[in-house]
């Protein structure tokens, strides 16, 4: 079996590869991006495809691999980057990474939280630049977690190891939406399901969890910003096409929101000179979520254990159902 891997991996995950036996393996063998070229040329005539969300397998690189391709596997949970229609006219299977990578990305988006409510990122540049004179009543306040309330948007695995972090800091109340209620996941936090205009009406914390679909894309818009209270913090560690960043540059330039904290962008990455930089009370990460050595390497292994039981025509550890 022939198999492209479109990046360097964690060791852990290519060894899986190396002593399977009957697995070719042609790497792109770089820290940065495969080349469209490359890809086009690397997947040709491949049995299995090891991917990561930066790549964009569409109907192009379906056709460029041929009929042979039988299994993708991606190195991460979401999947909006893969042409599922194309995918499943085709007969292939789809391995994903659920699960391994939970509780390292609820970490992050509480730290990311954390920073954009108590605006570390300016306090640890003020102590930098001479702006610390002395203690001041008024001076670097923001908003904390006690007896607040939290809206989760998508409270999925990720959402819910979000809440069950916060809940100790004191949160009141949890709010969630989502495409319909699930009493299952809610009932540890008691959380109520609510439509999207109420969570953003009555949230302090908004935190945005969900997957990237046609009905997700662009839904933190102007009018969704226009409901949030001028005191409330919105985190994104989904992805960056559910927020329209114009409108939430907007909100956070004209006081309409207090704060936000972004994993995750469009583009990405974001240009530097990009408006939402230029705001303090911005606090944006480069797309960190899952990155604990440990978890990546849980990832890769993942990844390639999917690759290589959709090769064998076995169930797959982590199968997307299309
Ligand atoms: P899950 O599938 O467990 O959760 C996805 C959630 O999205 C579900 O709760 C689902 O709710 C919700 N959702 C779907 N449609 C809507 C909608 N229209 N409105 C509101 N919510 C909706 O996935 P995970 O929790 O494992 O991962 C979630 C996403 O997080 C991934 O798809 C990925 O994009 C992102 N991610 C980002 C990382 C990072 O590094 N920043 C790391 C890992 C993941 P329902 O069931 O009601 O449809
Ligand atoms: C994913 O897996 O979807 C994340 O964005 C990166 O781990």
């Amino acid at each position: 079996m022939a198999v492209f891997v479109t990046r360097r991996i964690p060791a852990e995950g290519l060894r899986v590869l190396s002593q399977a036996g009957g697995c070719r393996v042609q790497q792109w063998d770089s820290e940065e991006p495969v080349p469209r070229a490359e890809l086009l040329a690397g997947v040709a005539g491949k049995h299995g495809l090891l991917c990561l969300l930066s790549d964009r397998i569409d109907r192009e690189v379906l056709e460029a691999a041929g009929p042979g391709l039988k299994v993708i596997s991606t190195m991460s949970v979401g999947f909006d980057h893969l042409a599922l229609e194309e995918i499943k006219k085709r007969g292939i299977r789809v391995g994903y990474t659920p699960d391994v990578l939970t509780d390292a990305t609820a970490e992050l988006s509480v730290a990311l939280l954390l920073s954009a409510c108590r605006r570390l990122p300016e306090a640890v540049e003020q102590v930098k630049n001479g702006g610390w004179t002395t203690w001041k009543p008024l001076w670097m306040c923001g908003y904390g977690l006690s007896d607040s309330t939290v809206g989760i948007i998508g409270l999925g695995r990720i959402g819910q190891a979000v809440a069950r972090r916060l809940k100790p800091f004191g949160v009141k109340k949890f709010l969630y939406t989502g495409s319909g209620p699930k009493p299952e996941s809610g009932a540890e936090f008691e959380a109520e399901f609510v439509p999207l205009t109420r969570l953003a009406e009555e949230s302090d914390f908004v935190v945005v969890a969900c997957a990237l679909t046609p009905a997700t894309q662009g839904m933190c818009n102007k009018d969704f910003f226009s409901r949030m209270k001028k005191t409330s913090v919105f985190v994104n560690t989904s992805r960056g096409s559910v927020v329209n960043q114009e409108d939430l540059y907007n909100a956070l330039a004209h006081g309409q929101i207090a704060a936000a904290g972004l994993d995750v962008t469009t583009p990405e990455p974001l240009p530097t000179d990009h408006p939402l930089l230029s705001l303090k009370n911005c606090v944006i990460l480069p797309h960190i979520g899952s990155a604990t050595y440990a978890t990546r390497s849980t990832m890769a292994v993942l990844a390639a254990n999917n690759l290589l039981a959709g090769l064998r025509g076995e169930p797959m550890p982590h199968e997307l159902l299309l």
